[in-house]
């Protein structure tokens, strides 16, 4: 099939272009490179071997995103262009709020215009809020505590009036837990602007002497080691829920939701102490006070994505650790 990823020269994207492409499936790219870098493009065919069609364009720019649509035909649309970083979302939400929902409606109405009728959404755990209880199950109640979770609330409804309204419209909303790690190859990894804001770009950065040293947002939660727990799930693995997704797709079941996360839950010690025996490195670091927002745990049920799409993680934490220091290496100049 032919796969549009919008987004797809980013984190996830680049992942999941990869792992279609080993599928056979045939790969087209749309990305206005706000937060990804075309070196990432000679990457993919690289590790693929394959030419991948790529485009320059922003979402928001309704006529030039139509034409490519229309050019393109794809099969299938994996959307994972948007802005993602919480704290920029408090302070700039409008940026935010017209970034992530102008993309999309622009994308809904060009799928419209070229009668494409199949999409994979990224949605994120940060729709569950708080969650009153662990394991999270997709059927748990939904809030947001930030612009950009907002945001992805209100795709999600969004995705559904209109999927109400076109009964020829098949969505996979799949809420991802904590991606890291990279692909074995070192050849693309997350490689976020500037200082990061999540904890394994953060850990991978102290390890080669670029940060000096991570700060454990606190150590009194209510959690076996006192620090936050999470669902972190290989890059890989996540990537792979996306070729599950295309082929549900095909069934043609209209609006399907799903947790895409290991079921696991490991604390930010775990992380930090896992990451430090396997590669054999020194991480520095301090407990401090707890972050403003953060929960003191979140792991995902992740039995409907193995019962309906066959899901199931095949790395496991020392893998995650090792891929992303591998990333972080090959990419420094030491
Ligand atoms: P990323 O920033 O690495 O990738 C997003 C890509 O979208 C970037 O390459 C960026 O240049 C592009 N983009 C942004 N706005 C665009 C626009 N208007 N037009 C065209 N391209 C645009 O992020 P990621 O980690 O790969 O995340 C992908 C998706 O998954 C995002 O929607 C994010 O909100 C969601 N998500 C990510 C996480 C995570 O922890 N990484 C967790 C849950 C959900
Ligand atoms: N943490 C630290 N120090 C750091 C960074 C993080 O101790 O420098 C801790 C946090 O307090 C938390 C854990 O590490 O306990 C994970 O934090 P991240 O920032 O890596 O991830 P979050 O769970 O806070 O949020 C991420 C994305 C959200 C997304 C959510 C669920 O940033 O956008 O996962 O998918 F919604």
């Amino acid at each position: 099939m032919k796969i549009l990823l919008t987004g797809g020269l980013g984190y996830i994207g680049s992942h999941t272009a990869v792992d279609c492409i080993e599928n056979g499936h045939e790969v087209v790219i749309v990305d206005n490179l706000s937060n990804s870098k075309i070196e990432v493009l000679g990457s993919l065919k690289q590790i693929t071997g394959k030419n991948i069609k790529f485009y320059k364009c922003d979402l928001c720019d309704f006529n030039k995103f139509s034409k490519i649509l229309k050019k393109e035909k794809p099969d299938q649309v994996i959307h994972f262009a948007g802005l993602k970083a919480v704290g920029e979302s408090v302070q700039k939400p409008l940026m935010y709020y017209n970034n992530n929902l102008v993309s999309t409606l622009n994308l809904l109405k060009a799928m419209e215009l070229c009668d494409c009728n199949n999409l994979i959404f990224s949605s994120s755990a940060t729709v569950y809020g708080e969650p009153k209880s662990v394991p999270i199950t997709e059927d748990f109640p939904l809030s947001a505590t930030n612009p950009y979770g907002r945001t992805k609330l209100m795709i999600e409804e969004i995705l559904g009036d209109y999927q109400k309204a076109n009964k020829y419209f098949n969505v996979v909303i799949l809420r991802y837990f904590n991606p890291i790690g990279a692909h074995d190859s070192g050849l693309i990894g997350e490689d976020p602007n500037g200082i990061p804001n999540n904890l394994m770009p953060y850990i991978t950065k102290v390890a080669f002497g670029k940060l000096k040293q991570l700060s454990v947002f606190g150590s009194d939660y209510n959690t076996p080691d006192g620090t936050g727990v999470r669902d972190y799930i290989h890059v890989c693995d996540l990537a792979h829920a996306h070729v599950l997704a295309i082929n549900k797709n095909t069934e043609n079941k209209g609006l399907l939701i799903y947790n895409v996360g290991t079921g696991k839950g490991y604390s930010v010690l775990d992380i930090v102490n896992t990451f430090i025996k396997n590669n054999k490195v020194d991480v520095p670091y301090k407990i401090v006070e707890r972050r403003p927002g953060d929960i003191a745990e979140c792991y995902a049920s992740s039995k409907k994505a193995s019962k309906e799409l066959g899901f199931k993680a095949k790395y496991n934490l020392k893998d995650m650790v090792t891929s992303a220091y591998n990333y972080e290496k090959k990419h420094t100049n030491l």
